[in-house]
């Protein structure tokens, strides 16, 4: 069994503004207050991990025991299946210009790359891995995933990152032309928040 959260306070181990304020609503139902990690002036970790969890509990895990509160933190990617998990845990990376990230380059990028392998599957998911850590050292880590295929061109102006190529399983809507509610209903993010809430929050569910 998960150990149970059981302070006031959570620190949310992000310095994405849009990540903190998502997080911070999901939990306010659990009265749970969230700090971010810029607030406290914590360092942000080198992601050096070879997996979504593996990264999400290094950055977790340096925020607790730095700041000696329960810290939250969450790492996530597309992986395609024909490109053996790319761009996976390098799915920022794969947007990195001179001048700074581009998806539209990102996606042409894994475009390209599946063109090089012409009878190729599309299909892909998402990747959400949420690890929760104490300043003792104990962490509990959840994955949550969302199936889809990828689609070309680019279609849609909502959401971010690679969400106008995936078209979750059984839809005709692809993430960037959803409205948000329906997005965040099914993502790989919803369903890893779900199962820290039935491991770790399963005494605050009213
Ligand atoms: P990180 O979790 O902040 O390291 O970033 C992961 C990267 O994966 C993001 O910059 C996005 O490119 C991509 N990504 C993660 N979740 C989503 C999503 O819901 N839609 C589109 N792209 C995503």
């Amino acid at each position: 069994m998960a150990r149970l959260f059981n302070d006031e306070k959570l620190i949310v181990a992000s310095h994405n503004k849009g990540k903190l304020v998502e997080i911070a609503d999901l939990l306010t139902r659990f009265d749970v207050e969230t700090i971010g990690a810029d607030e406290l002036g914590l360092p942000e970790p080198e992601e050096t991990g070879e997996t979504f969890i593996a990264n999400a509990e290094l950055k977790a895990l340096a925020s607790a025991t730095t700041a000696g509160l329960p810290a939250l933190a969450d790492d996530s990617g597309l992986a395609v299946d024909a490109l053996d998990g790319a761009p996976g845990i390098y799915s920022a990376r794969w947007a990195q210009t001179a001048n700074g990230r581009d998806f539209d380059f990102a996606m042409h990028k894994v475009e390209m790359a599946l063109n090089r392998k012409p009878d190729a599957l599309r299909t892909a998911r998402f990747i959400c891995a949420l690890s929760l850590a104490w300043p003792d050292g104990h962490v509990e880590s959840f994955e949550g995933k969302v199936d889809g295929t990828l689609v070309w061109p680019m279609r849609g102006k909502n959401g971010f990152g690679y969400d106008p190529v995936f078209l979750p399983e059984g839809g005709d809507l692809t993430f960037g032309e959803m409205q948000p509610a329906a997005k965040h209903a099914m993502s790989h993010r919803a369903d890893a928040f779900e199962q820290l809430v039935g491991g770790c929050f399963a005494d605050r569910i009213k």
